[in-house]
């Protein structure tokens, strides 16, 4: 893993900073493992979406201070003052702090950096940088704390933070959660971490432009965060890819990610607008589509979740449309939704394979017994045992036996469909209870019960084409959390009993059948889903 610092790259002639830092980029990973990137967070961003970030930034400052947290090569500082030295022909001094914790790597950053600092004495500006050897959280952390919109305590703040941070999961006991706790729930991302102290690192003024997972957009793990970062930062624009296929291609990584713009917030009332641009991948990234919003159409600030809801063409805005003009939800009509309580490891010694007479079991529901409108069951592989005992031992985690919806808790990144719902009706002749395991979801009506019209309507919508492209708009992964569903809001429970009935009248479940008339009871101003 060690890199030699006499290594041959170098500079070729009229290269460019940005591309001369995405050949030490190459260089570097190609030397250590994938473990290691993973452990490390450590994916360089391609030369055509660092310079995608750069064109975003513009001043007219002829000095200018940025910051550049996760350098890795800096390639993103490289790109960024390439495009403000191109576009600002007064700029004179840029000073630079750059964070990487990588030591080994610290080499590479610093070649890099020279090549541009020459470059631009080409071009009569002074370059003046620091690359801190330090964890960028540990050293900034105490920003966090500090309240009020005009922080400034801190010695150094910047025009531009420019940022590819690093991605992974925190376990709880890292002294970066407990630095951080103000802004975490649960599991933390330190991409989050990252964004959070950024925003308070900024100038007047100032913006910060990050490329970072789509998963903060929604979700309660990110519910502090995104209220953390609302209240110092006024997000101005969003790039999103269609296909996370060849985003960072050369590391193999499919991570669904965007990358956004925000301004410090100095007026909490601003009601600026937000431009969402879209390509496919690298290839068209420099041809990207936008088009501009009214924030309150992406985000409600006044929500508790204050999702962001990110369309990327006519048809995702007419659904959201059609969800804002309604105004019931799951809540509202008396409807829970839960995680099937059989973990299955604490209860392997009662799930068993095959029924025997000697013990009273219940069917137990795993997440392969449930496919878009249908429960398969028995449906027999290997360790989901279907059938679970009755007994003192379990009786705390099976549910009576009534009707439901069954609703898969994980897609696979590869499912067509992050929803997967089927409708299951309980039978007389059928146990007094059943047992659904802790990756599937249930619908129920706690103070009564679903009636046959509802479960049907229920499962019918889930499956159907317009939920599908909303969670899509606010959704990042494939985790299919209760409580966003429980937020989402819901036509008429009327419309949704009326849904039911018509496909019990047609007594056809299939797929298309439930899309064709879910369909035809919405208007939608332009139908191309
Ligand atoms: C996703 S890579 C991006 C590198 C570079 N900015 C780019 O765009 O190609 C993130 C970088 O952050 C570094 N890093 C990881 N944890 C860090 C931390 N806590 N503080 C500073 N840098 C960190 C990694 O070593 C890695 O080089």
């Amino acid at each position: 893993m060690k890199v030699n610092d006499e290594i041959r790259i170098k500079p070729v002639d009229n290269e460019r900073p940005v591309g001369f830092a995405d050949r030490l980029g190459a260089y570097y990973t190609a030397t250590v493992s994938q473990t290691f990137k993973k452990d490390n967070g450590q994916f360089f961003t391609p030369q055509e979406i660092a310079q995608f970030m750069g064109s975003l930034a513009s001043t007219d400052k002829k000095e200018i201070n940025i910051l550049d947290p996760g350098c890795g090569t800096a390639i993103l500082t490289c790109a960024l003052v390439e495009n403000i030295v191109n576009r600002n022909p007064t700029i004179e001094t840029v000073h630079l702090t750059a964070y990487e914790t990588d030591c080994h790597l610290i080499s590479l950053s610093e070649k890099a950096l020279s090549y541009l600092k020459e470059w631009l004495s080409h071009k009569g500006v002074t370059l003046q940088y620091v690359v801190c050897v330090h964890d960028f959280i540990l050293e900034n952390y105490d920003c966090l704390n500090s309240s009020g919109l005009n922080f400034s305590d801190r010695k150094q703040t910047f025009d531009f933070i420019i940022s590819n941070p690093p991605y992974f999961k925190l376990s709880k006991d890292d002294s970066r959660v407990k630095a951080a706790k103000m802004i975490i729930n649960g599991q933390p991302n330190i991409y989050a971490l990252f964004l959070a102290i950024a925003t308070r690192m900024l100038k007047n003024d100032a913006e910060m432009i990050f490329i970072v997972p789509r998963s903060f957009t929604s979700g309660r793990y990110f519910n502090r965060f995104r209220d953390y970062f609302f209240r110092y930062a006024q997000l101005n624009f969003i790039h999103l890819f269609d296909s996370r296929k060849d985003t960072f291609s050369r590391d193999n990584v499919l991570q669904e990610t965007l990358i956004l713009k925000a301004k410090k917030k100095t007026n909490p009332e601003d009601e600026s607008e937000i431009t969402v641009s879209t390509c496919i991948g690298l290839h068209d990234i420099a041809k990207s589509k936008r088009k501009s919003y009214f924030q309150k159409d992406l985000i409600d600030l006044k929500s508790k979740e204050k999702m962001i809801h990110l369309p990327i063409n006519t048809n995702e805005e007419s659904v959201i449309d059609l969800f804002k003009s309604w105004n019931g939800s799951l809540n509202r009509y008396g409807i829970q939704i839960s995680t099937g309580p059989v973990v299955a490891f604490r209860a392997k010694d009662y799930i068993r394979e095959i029924e025997n007479g000697a013990v009273f079991l219940a069917p137990l529901y795993w997440l392969h017994n449930v496919t878009k409108m249908e429960v398969h069951y028995p449906l027999h592989k290997p360790d989901k045992g279907q059938y679970i005992q009755i007994c003192d031992h379990t009786k705390s985690c099976l549910i009576p036996n009534r009707n439901y919806i069954f609703l898969r808790r994980f897609s696979s990144k590869d499912d067509k469909s992050r929803l997967i719902a089927a409708p299951y009706f309980s039978s007389p002749d059928s146990p007094y209870c059943i047992g659904v395991e802790n990756k599937l979801n249930y619908i129920y009506r706690p103070k009564g019960h679903l009636e046959r019209a509802e479960v049907m309507g229920i499962a019918a919508l889930l499956n159907s084409n317009i939920f599908d492209t909303y969670f899509r708009t606010f959704n990042g992964n494939v985790n299919v959390s209760a409580t966003e569903l429980r937020a989402m809001p819901m036509p008429p429970l009327e419309t949704i009993k009326e849904i039911g009935k018509a496909l019990i009248l047609r007594n056809n479940f299939s797929l298309a059948n439930v899309r064709e008339v879910t369909d035809s009871f919405f208007e939608l101003n332009e139908i191309t889903i």
